[in-house]
């Protein structure tokens, strides 16, 4: 199937994954250890999995990973010190999969706009997952994190002119204040290429961020998250 299939997550100690994974199986989750294969194909020294209410495997990682995905660039910036960026899970199971990342994983809700669309973090990173209801479950999309509004704007230049589809023009988010467009990738969700995102403290409260946009990110067919409001 040439779809999306595992989640992955790197987690920071063996501890925290055994803390992790005891939380899993209080809740009712089965969960396995990966292969040594597997392991090593995610550079990763301990990795678990299990499946999510819709179906996805997601792996929880300990290992390299994380220190071999520093780019070293000639500006100075650093993309994705925090994460690879970050991606949006479309499903009829929205309230088992915030109990899952709310509650089971300790995710912390950033914002929302009700009753469908929820961001959650896992670290500084704004959101590193958001929640959506559809009807059909998808991956949505999945947002690459750049530097530097140059990197977004070359990326932009080469989308253009390899006729990649422009899904969602140019624009700037209203909740993590990310410079963005997306294309539709050849097996059919969106990839989201950005840069600018917020980080938030502890101090952040959650709140319904209202509308969507700052300006821009206009959508080539009708998009499937608008709201009333919007
Ligand atoms: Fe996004």
């Amino acid at each position: 199937h040439d779809r999306p299939r595992h989640v992955g997550w790197i987690v920071d100690t063996p501890a925290e994954l055994d803390r992790l994974t005891g939380r899993l199986t209080d809740a009712g989750h089965t969960v396995e250890d990966g292969t040594p294969q597997e392991a090593r194909l995610r550079g990763a020294t301990r990795l678990r999995r299990f499946t999510d209410p819709v179906g996805y495997r997601v792996e929880l990682a300990v290992g390299e990973t994380k220190a071999r995905s520093a780019v070293a660039r000639p500006d100075g910036t650093q993309p994705g010190a925090t994460g690879l960026g970050h991606f949006v899970l479309a499903s009829p199971r929205l309230e088992e999969l915030r109990e899952l990342y709310e509650n089971v994983l300790e995710f912390r809700l950033t914002d929302y706009r009700a009753p469908g669309l929820y961001f959650l973090r896992c670290n500084p990173t704004h959101h590193s997952i958001a929640l959506a209801h559809a009807d059909t479950a998808s991956l949505h999309h999945l947002e690459f994190e750049h530097g530097s509004i140059d990197d977004v704007g070359r990326s932009y230049d080469r989308a253009k002119a390899n006729g990649a589809p422009i899904s969602i023009s140019l624009g700037r988010h209203m909740n993590d204040k990310a410079l963005s467009f997306y294309v539709r990738n050849p097996s059919g969700f969106h990839l989201e290429i950005g840069c600018g995102g917020i980080e938030v403290g502890e101090d952040w409260v959650p709140h319904d961020f209202g509308v969507s946009d700052v300006w821009g990110h206009h959508h080539a067919e009708a998009n499937p998250f608008a709201s009333p409001a919007s």
